[in-house]
C-alpha cells in the first residue's frame, strides 16, 4: 500500500519536472514578457520567491536529519515520516523554483550569475527527487545515503549563488578586499584631482552607481535597461531610449526622475534613496552637453554652479577644498550683505557684480543710527575694498571697524576728523592700498613708515597735512612708482 502511493506520487512529481522544464524551455524561446500586462502578472508571481526560498531549504536539512535518524533509530523515526517530509520538502522547491524562474525572466535580470543560480536549483530539483523516489521505492541505504548527500551540497552551492544575486558576493566584505576598493577609490579621487579622469566615469557613474545600479545593472536589469556603461546607457530599455546626448526630453533617465514621487513610474522608486539637486542639476547638464564617453575633465568647461558637486566628488585636493571653503564663505557674506541692504539701503555696494567684495560710503549713512550700522558691518568688514569717510569724524569704534579691512585698496579719509595715533592704528599693515587720499587729516611725518612698506600703492594724496618738506622727499625717494600729491613740489 506504501509503495503503490510512493509509486503515484514520485510519478506526479517527475510529471511536474518535466512540464515545468517544458515550459521553462518554452518561455525561454517565446519570451512573451515584453507585453507589459504579463510582465505585470509575472512580476507578482515571481515576488514571491524571495518570501518563500528559505522553506524548501530548512526543511530539506529537516528532512535530512530525519533520515539520518531513521538509519540509526528506524523504529522511532518511521519511514513515512522521511518520505512525507521529503514530498512536502519538493513541493515547496517546485514552487519555488517556479517562482524563480518567473522573476528571472519578468525581472529583466543579466545573464551572469543567475543562470548558474537557476541552472544549479533545477539539478537540486533533479536530486531531490531522485532521493523522494529512491527512498520511497526502497533503493537500499547506499543509493540514498549518496542522492542525499549530492542533493546536500547542490543545495549549498545553489544556495550560495542565489545569495550572491540578492546580497552580493560574501567576500566582497572581507577587510582586504573593502581596504584595496578604498585604495582604489582614492586613487581614482586623485586622477579626477588632476583632470585626468573622465566626465562620464567619474562624475557622472557615481551618481548612477549609488542610485540606479542596484536595479540596472548586470545582475538585475530591471526594464532591460542596464546603466552600468555607456554603451548600455545610449542602448536604453524595453520602453525606449534612456539616454540620448544632447536631447534632455527625450532622454528617459532625466524625464522618470521628474516624475512625481507617488508616480509609478518614478526613479528612483519613492522607497529608494532619491538624488539630491545638485546630482540631478550635474545629471541634467552631462546629458544637453552630450559628451562623448571619453570626455576628459580636464578639457571640459563645467559650468560654476556645477562646482560644488564636482568638488565633493573629486575634490580632496587643497585647492578643491579651499575653493569649497572660499564657497561657504562668500555665501556666509552674500547673506551678510543681503542683510544690511534690507535695513540700511546704499551703506554698502558692491565692487564688483556678484562677488562678496564691497565699498562703503559715509555720505550714505545720513539719517541712519551709526552705532547700528557698524554692528551690521562687523562681518564683513573685512570683504570692504574701498572706503569713502569724507568730512567726518571717525571715532575710536570706526577706526577698529577699518583697521581690520585687510583688503582695502581705495581708502579717501579727505578733511576727516581724527587722531594721529588713530591714524597709526588704520594704516598699519594695509598691504593692498592701491590708492590714498589724506588730505586736511592729521596725516605727519610719522605715518610714512607705515606708507613706504607698501610698495604697491598707486597713488597718494597729502595735500594740507603736517607733513614736512624733508618727509615729502623720503616718500618720492622710496617709493619710486608712486604718485605723491601734497603742498611741495618737486
Ligand atoms: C528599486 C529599483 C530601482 C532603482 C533603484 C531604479 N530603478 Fe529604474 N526601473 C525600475 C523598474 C522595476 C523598472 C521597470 C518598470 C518601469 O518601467 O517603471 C525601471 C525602469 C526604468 C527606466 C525605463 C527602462 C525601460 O526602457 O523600460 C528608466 C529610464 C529607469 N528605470 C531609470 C532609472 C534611473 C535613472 C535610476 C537611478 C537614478 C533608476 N532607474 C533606479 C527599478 C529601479
Amino acid at each position: 500500500m506504501f509503495k503503490k502511493r510512493v509509486k503515484l506520487v514520485s510519478r506526479m512529481a517527475i510529471f511536474m519536472t518535466l512540464l515545468l522544464f517544458a515550459l521553462f524551455v518554452l518561455i525561454r524561446f517565446l519570451d512573451p514578457f515584453q507585453d507589459d500586462y504579463w510582465s505585470v502578472i509575472f512580476d507578482f508571481i515571481g515576488s514571491f520567491h524571495p518570501v518563500i526560498l528559505h522553506l524548501p531549504i530548512g526543511l530539506w536539512f529537516g528532512v535530512l536529519a530525519l533520515f539520518v535518524l531513521h538509519f540509526f533509530q528506524r523504529e522511532r523515526v518511521q519511514e513515512s515520516l522521511v518520505f512525507g517530509s521529503a514530498l512536502v520538502t519538493l513541493v515547496f522547491a517546485i514552487f519555488t523554483f517556479a517562482a524563480g524562474f518567473v522573476l528571472y525572466l519578468g525581472g529583466g535580470y543579466g545573464s551572469g550569475s543567475i543562470a548558474f543560480h537557476m541552472y544549479s536549483s533545477l539539478a537540486f530539483l533533479t536530486a531531490l527527487i531522485a532521493f523522494v523516489i529512491g527512498f520511497g521505492g526502497g533503493f537500499g541505504s547506499l543509493y540514498c545515503t549518496l542522492t542525499a548527500i549530492t542533493t546536500s551540497a547542490i543545495l549549498l552551492i545553489s544556495g550560495h549563488a542565489g545569495g550572491v544575486i540578492t546580497h552580493g558576493e560574501p567576500l566582497d566584505r572581507a577587510p582586504w578586499r573593502v581596504f584595496a576598493a578604498r585604495q582604489a577609490k582614492a586613487e581614482a579621487l586623485a586622477l579626477g584631482k588632476t583632470g585626468e579622469g573622465h566626465v562620464f566615469a567619474d562624475l557622472v557613474m557615481p551618481i548612477l552607481n549609488e542610485k540606479c545600479i542596484a536595479c540596472h545593472g548586470t545582475e538585475r536589469a530591471k526594464g532591460r535597461l542596464q546603466m552600468d556603461s555607456y554603451i548600455d546607457l545610449i542602448k536604453g530599455g524595453s520602453k525606449g531610449l534612456a539616454y540620448v546626448p544632447g536631447d534632455l526630453s527625450a532622454s528617459l533617465m532625466i524625464t522618470r526622475m521628474h516624475l512625481p514621487l507617488e508616480h509609478s513610474e518614478r526613479m528612483p522608486p519613492a522607497e529608494r534613496p532619491q538624488l539630491d539637486a545638485g546630482e540631478l542639476a550635474f545629471l541634467e547638464w552631462w546629458v544637453t552637453a552630450g559628451l562623448p564617453e571619453n570626455q576628459l575633465v580636464r578639457d571640459t568647461m563645467i559650468p560654476e554652479e556645477h562646482a560644488l558637486y564636482v568638488n565633493s566628488l573629486i575634490g580632496n585636493s587643497e585647492e578643491a577644498m579651499q575653493a569649497q571653503a572660499l564657497k561657504m564663505r562668500k555665501n556666509a557674506l552674500m547673506a551678510a550683505y543681503a542683510e544690511i541692504q534690507a535695513q540700511f539701503p546704499g551703506v554698502l555696494v558692491q565692487s564688483i557684480q556678484n562677488d562678496a567684495v564691497f565699498e562703503l560710503s559715509s555720505s550714505s549713512m545720513f539719517g541712519y543710527n551709526e552705532e547700528a550700522v557698524r554692528e551690521a558691518l562687523a562681518p564683513l568688514a573685512e570683504s570692504v575694498v574701498r572706503i569713502d569717510w569724507n568730512r567726518r569724524p571717525l571715532d575710536a569704534s570706526w577706526i577698529h571697524l577699518f583697521a581690520q579691512s585687510k583688503s582695502l585698496q581705495v581708502l579717501n579719509l579727505t578733511d576727516c576728523d581724527f587722531s594721529a595715533d588713530a591714524l597709526s592704528v588704520l594704516l598699519a599693515k594695509k598691504n593692498s592700498l592701491k590708492k590714498i587720499n589724506l588730505t586736511g587729516t592729521a596725516f605727519s611725518d610719522r605715518h610714512i613708515d607705515h606708507l613706504i612698506e607698501n610698495s604697491g600703492i598707486e597713488t597718494i594724496v597729502l595735500t594740507d597735512t603736517d607733513l614736512s618738506k624733508s618727509g615729502f622727499s623720503r616718500l618720492i625717494s622710496d617709493l619710486p612708482g608712486t604718485q605723491v600729491i601734497s603742498n611741495f613740489s618737486l
